[in-house]
Formats: C-alpha cells, structure tokens, sequence
C-alpha cells in the first residue's frame, strides 16, 4: 500500500464509525416506537437531531476539494459512475431523514406507529449500506485492482 493510498483507509475509521454507531441506534429507538408507539416519539426525534446533525457533518467533509470523494475519484477513475451514485446518496438520505422526522412529529391522531418503525429501520440499514460501501470502495483504492477484484 502506498501513501497516497493509505491516506483515505487511514481517515474512514473514527468518522464512519460514528455514523454505523447512530444508525443502529435509531434502529434501537424504532424497536422502542415498535413497542411503545407514539410516548417513543420525542427520542425518535432527538436522535434523528442528532443523526441529521452528524449526518451533514461527516459529509460537507466527504464532499471537501480533498475529501473521500475527491480521493475516489482520482484513484479509480474506472469506478466514477459507482462513486457518482453513492455521492448522490448523501442527498436522499437527507431527504429521507427529514421525512422521517415530519412524520415523527406528527400529533397523535395522523401518528403512524408501523409506517414510522419501517422508515426509520429503512434509513438506518440505508445509513449502514452506504457507509459499507464507501469502505469497499477505499479498500479497492488501497489495495488496487488485483488484490480485491472487480467489486460488485
Ligand atoms: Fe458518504
Ligand atoms: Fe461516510
């Protein structure tokens, strides 16, 4: 592994495990809404505040002149359609968490107990797939095509 490649496997720890940590979180909080319905709501809320807050932070940084995105793109060039589409994601998982978080606010009589668990467990596997396959991807650039394959 050279540097140049060793630099974004470096940079994914922390920041990307704080997201994968948030979303299984709100994975627990919609196992509470499941069980305990609208009374859950105002976790549900604070933890999507907190996740949307987190959310936009880790990716203004991915999306820096020389964050991941700039890294992925000039290291495998080969891959820019795969890296379009999951910088694309970033903005529909936005919208889908504020969807989730009108929803949850809702007041009682329009509160949709099981359309709000399915959200919000939809958005929290959403979250983690996306992570995972930014880490392929940064793999793929470290360890070059040989060693990893064509991906997919
Ligand atoms: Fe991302
Ligand atoms: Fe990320």
């Amino acid at each position: 592994m050279d540097d140049q490649a060793a630099k974004p496997v470096d940079a994914i720890g922390g920041a990307e495990h704080e997201i994968v940590e948030l979303a299984e979180g709100l994975l627990a909080v919609a196992d509470r809404v499941a069980s305990e319905g609208h009374p859950a709501a105002a976790s549900l809320r604070g933890h999507l505040d907190e996740l949307g807050a987190s959310l936009r932070a880790h990716y203004a940084v991915e999306e820096e002149p020389d964050g991941l995105y700039a890294t992925l793109d000039r290291g495998l060039p080969h891959r820019a359609a795969r890296i379009a589409e999951l910088l694309e994601e970033h903005e529909r998982i936005l919208e889908r968490l504020d969807c989730l978080s009108r929803r949850a606010s809702a007041p009682l009589p329009s509160w949709d107990d099981d359309r709000v668990v399915a959200e919000a467990r939809y958005l929290a596997s959403f979250i983690r797939r996306h992570e995972s396959h930014e880490i392929e991807l940064v793999y793929e650039l470290a360890l070059g095509d040989e060693a990893y394959g064509s991906g997919e």
